[in-house]
This record gives C-alpha cells, sequence and structure tokens, in this order.
C-alpha cells in the first residue's frame, strides 16, 4: 500500500476502534473528575463526583451525589465520544451561574475533561470511573456527648510564631518552612519570642494509605525530618487539618481519624494544630461544633505529646463560651484577615458573628485566647502607620502574634514592627487582662505590674489629635509616668492628660505608670 493508503487504512481502523468503544460502552454509573491542582504543583487533584444515567446519546445525572450540594445536570448529551453536560446553580436574588462540562472519550474508556464556566475560565482534568461508595459522601458519625477535656497547661500567654496561609497559600513547601524556621532565629525573631512554626493547609497528600494514615504530598516529603529540623534550631512545628472529610482549600481532613491523626502528628513530632471547620460544614450543624471540637481536643490529650491546639471556625457559636471547654489554647474569632486597611479596620474594630473583639475580650485566659487572625505585616497591602496599629491592637487584645510574611526578606521597617520588644511585653504580659475602651479611640489595659498599656487610636482619613485623660483611667491626681512604646522614649505629660497627634490609620501606644 502507498503511504495515503496506509493512513487512510489506520485511520479506518482507529475510528471503527473509537466507534466500538462508543458503542460497547455506556456511561452509566460514578465518575470522579480529577482536576490537578496545577498551582500548588503538589501532585494532588481536586475531586468532583458525578452520577451519569445514559440512554441514546441523551445523559442525565447528578454532580455531588447524596450530598448535601447535589444537584442535577443539565443539557446531557454524549456525541461520537463527545461528552457534555452543565450544571445551573440557581441564586436568591441573582442570576444563576452555569458551569459547562465538556469532555471526549479516550481509548481507555476514560474521558479528558474539563469544567469550564461562564466567563471562560476551565480547569481541565480527568474523568474516570469511581465505585458508588467512593463518590457519595462518607457515612455520618455522630458527634460524641459533651464533656469538659482537661487544660493541655501550654501557651499560658499568646502563642508567638508564624503561619503559612497569609503570604503563601498553597505555594508553600518543606524548603520554604526550613527557609522561614532558619531567618526567625538569625532576624532575631526567635529572640524576640517567635516560636511555633506553623504550616497551614496543602501540605496533605491526595489520600490515606492503606492502613488510614494520613499521608503527605510531594512538597513535603518527610514531615518528621522537617519537624526535626525546625527543633534543631529551637522552634516548634505546627500543622494543620480540618473536623471534615476535606480541608477548607478541598485537601484530606481528619473526619473519623481525629485520634489516628492526632497519633501521626505526635508521632512526626508536631507542636501546635490547627483545626479548621469550613470542611466538616456539609456534615455538621453549627451546634455540633463544639462536641467535634472537643473530639480532636480529647485526641491530642491522649497522643501523650504536648499540642497547642488552635480551633478556626470564625467564630460561629460563641465559641469563646466554649473554647476553652473543648481543651482549646486559642480560638478564631472573626472571619479571614486580608492585606488591607478595611479588612484590619473591620477585623479590629467592627462587629463580626455579632460582636466585637472589645466585647469579648474578658473570655481570656492564660492558655485561652480569642483569635482575630493571623499578622498581615509585612505583606505590603498596607502602610506603615497600618501595620504598627495591627500590632498594636493585636497586642492590647493580647492575641496570638503569628506572623504571615515571608522572614526571608523582611525589610528593616516590618523587622522594626514585628520586633518591637515593648509592645510585645504587653501582648505577653502575664496577667491576661481584658482590655477596655475608656473612649471609642483610647484603649486601656492593666498589666501585672500595675501599669497601663494604653493606645490613642485613628481610625480616621486624616492625621487627628486624640487625648487620654488621667481621670478616664482612675489615676487622676498621682505622679504619672509615660513611656511611647514606638518612639521608644519617655513623653511629658500634662496634669490631666496626654494628647498627640495620630496619623491617619495610626496608633500612639503608651505604657503609663501612676504612683
Ligand atoms: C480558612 C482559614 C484560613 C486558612 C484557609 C486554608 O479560610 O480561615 O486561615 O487556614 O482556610 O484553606
Amino acid at each position: 500500500m502507498k503511504r495515503l493508503e496506509w493512513l487512510i487504512f489506520a485511520g479506518v481502523l482507529l475510528a471503527g476502534a473509537v466507534g466500538l468503544i462508543h458503542a460497547q460502552t455506556s456511561v452509566t454509573g460514578y465518575w470522579d473528575f480529577q482536576a490537578p491542582r496545577t498551582a500548588n504543583n503538589d501532585g494532588t487533584y481536586r475531586e468532583t463526583f458525578f452520577e451519569l444515567k445514559q440512554d441514546g446519546e441523551t445523559i442525565t445525572g447528578r454532580i455531588e451525589p447524596g450530598g448535601s450540594r447535589e444537584m442535577a445536570i443539565a443539557e446531557g448529551m454524549l456525541h461520537n465520544g463527545a461528552l457534555h453536560f452543565a450544571v445551573i446553580t440557581p441564586h436568591a436574588g441573582a442570576a444563576s451561574t452555569k458551569v459547562v462540562y465538556e469532555g471526549s472519550l479516550t481509548q481507555d474508556g476514560r474521558f479528558t475533561f474539563a469544567s469550564i464556566t461562564a466567563d471562560g475560565n476551565r480547569t481541565p482534568g480527568e474523568l474516570v470511573r469511581t465505585s458508588k461508595e467512593s463518590a457519595l459522601p462518607p457515612p455520618r458519625i455522630a458527634p460524641p456527648a459533651l464533656h469538659d477535656v482537661p487544660d493541655n497547661g501550654l501557651v499560658r500567654t499568646p502563642p508567638m510564631g508564624w503561619n503559612s496561609w497569609n503570604r503563601f497559600k498553597g505555594l508553600i513547601t518543606d524548603a520554604d518552612v526550613r527557609g522561614i524556621a532558619d531567618a526567625m532565629v538569625s532576624s532575631g525573631m526567635a529572640k524576640a519570642g517567635y516560636q511555633y512554626i506553623n504550616i497551614d493547609d496543602t501540605w496533605e497528600g491526595q489520600s490515606r494509605d492503606s492502613n488510614g494514615n494520613i499521608t503527605t504530598n510531594r512538597k513535603f516529603p518527610d514531615m518528621k525530618a522537617l519537624a526535626d529540623y525546625v527543633h534543631s534550631k529551637g522552634l516548634k512545628l505546627g500543622i494543620y487539618s480540618s473536623p471534615g472529610p476535606l480541608t477548607c482549600a478541598g485537601y484530606e481532613g481528619s473526619y473519623g481519624h481525629e485520634e489516628q491523626d492526632a497519633k501521626t502528628y505526635a508521632s512526626w513530632g508536631i507542636d501546635y494544630l490547627k483545626y479548621d471547620w469550613c470542611g466538616a460544614r456539609n456534615e455538621y450543624k453549627d451546634d455540633e461544633e463544639q462536641a467535634m471540637y472537643q473530639k480532636m481536643g480529647d485526641a491530642l490529650l491522649k497522643s501523650g505529646r504536648p499540642i497547642v491546639y488552635s480551633l478556626c471556625q470564625y467564630g460561629h457559636v460563641n465559641v469563646w463560651q466554649w473554647g476553652s471547654k473543648v481543651g482549646g489554647n486559642l480560638w478564631r474569632t472573626t472571619g479571614d484577615i486580608n492585606d488591607h486597611w478595611a479588612s484590619l479596620d473591620l477585623i479590629g474594630f467592627g462587629a463580626q458573628q455579632g460582636v466585637t473583639q472589645l466585647e469579648i475580650a474578658s473570655f481570656e485566659k492564660p492558655g485561652h485566647f480569642n483569635d482575630p487572625d493571623m499578622l498581615e505585616i509585612g505583606n505590603g497591602g498596607m502602610t506603615a502607620d497600618e501595620y504598627r496599629l495591627h500590632m498594636s491592637v493585636w497586642a492590647l487584645l493580647a492575641a496570638p502574634l503569628l506572623a504571615g510574611n515571608d522572614l526571608r526578606t523582611m525589610s528593616d521597617e516590618t523587622k522594626s514592627i514585628l520586633m518591637n520588644t515593648e509592645v510585645i511585653a504587653v501582648d505577653q504580659d502575664k496577667a491576661v487582662n481584658p482590655v477596655r475602651a475608656v473612649t471609642p479611640d483610647v484603649w486601656a489595659r492593666t498589666l501585672a505590674d500595675g501599669s497601663l498599656a494604653v493606645g490613642l487610636i485613628n481610625r480616621g482619613d486624616a492625621s487627628a489629635p486624640v487625648t487620654v485623660t488621667w481621670k478616664s483611667l482612675g489615676i487622676a491626681g498621682k505622679k504619672i509616668q509615660a513611656r511611647d512604646l514606638w518612639a521608644h522614649k519617655a513623653v511629658s505629660v500634662s496634669p490631666d492628660g496626654y494628647t498627640a497627634t495620630v496619623p491617619t490609620h495610626g496608633i500612639v501606644m503608651l505604657e503609663i505608670s501612676a504612683k
């Protein structure tokens, strides 16, 4: 045969073979759309499950069958190996969103597949057959009955350290964590009190091993070796999980494996766990959160290793009232922080879950802290005055100080903010007295030695004078000494009080002693 004839012959054979597959294979059954997380580059993929039914060329079925997000698919069609369907999500009072799924059959019975949003955003992957058991949500595990988890005795002052999420999100690697640990020491952060190096979401492997043990993805090839390295620097290592089957970023969570995971963390040498709710919200109702947090609180204690327990459920169901009962050392009280003023202003001064941070300050005690989220200092989205206010307000609130920037590349200004040891001393004050607003712009906290930490706050758009009177602090008539904790020097005060010109979105932080 000539070349052209060969090509035609081969083409006919191939078409015949593919046609045979089309004719013989029904797509009826359960399917797993595996979309590799290419940006994170960690070898894992996001899974979306479908149940499909074929009738001739017509395809019907459901996305996320059996789950709380189950929906019927629309426009389903299989024609010449090309599969097409859509998922249309209605939104109350707004236009519905439509995601189109398109794929073509490969010779071995999978589909190369993509989900395509209305704005043309394509997420490519593969659609592979799966079992009913894998496609349906895991069976519900009833939450345990409530009891009080004993205090682990850790972090009597707010934990200090670093967390990967704000700066790195899903891009964090073992090498980054080692570099951050090095920089924590070389920059002086460790000496200033920062100790925990916390890996947030996206360290987890695609699935558990055959014994149900949690695994790491390829960016964290040996968690124990990493913990050893961090410990060798005199620091501690933290990790992240969820009470749900999946974490917030869709990675493997601890659902049904709480004790097993706590044991694994202990065997790796983990010192801190951030346990994040959002992956559990399809399994459990709000009023079951306490029980599910208690479950991991018990598991951590049972692991035998001292592990700081950080609750992250954004301040739902008045967590400040029960966080310490589940063994929590800290609990998030707000939604996620972002690196801009509006976010800082909302978290610091606005109401979240119906309360301000000031209103819940009295729930804090040694070993048990409100957590208004991690620091954004040094990430570039705010001014130095805004970052100084961030640091000072977190210190006044006795909040955990978890830096969220790249410690390897800090400017001198960032260092001067994160390592202001006088402000850190306010945060770390052993008495953990609640901060109070003397006026909306003047916050005060009584420290263990009887002196007062006072913040003169300017949330306005221009610099402005802010005054604190001795009367309002209850120290009128005494001999007053005041020190400016950002200027690092004593300031002279009048017999009635002190007025500072405070920059826009800024703070003047004082320590005042009265005798
Ligand atoms: C939630 C948390 C964040 C971070 C991400 C990770 O949004 O509130 O702090 O942990 O999940 O997926």
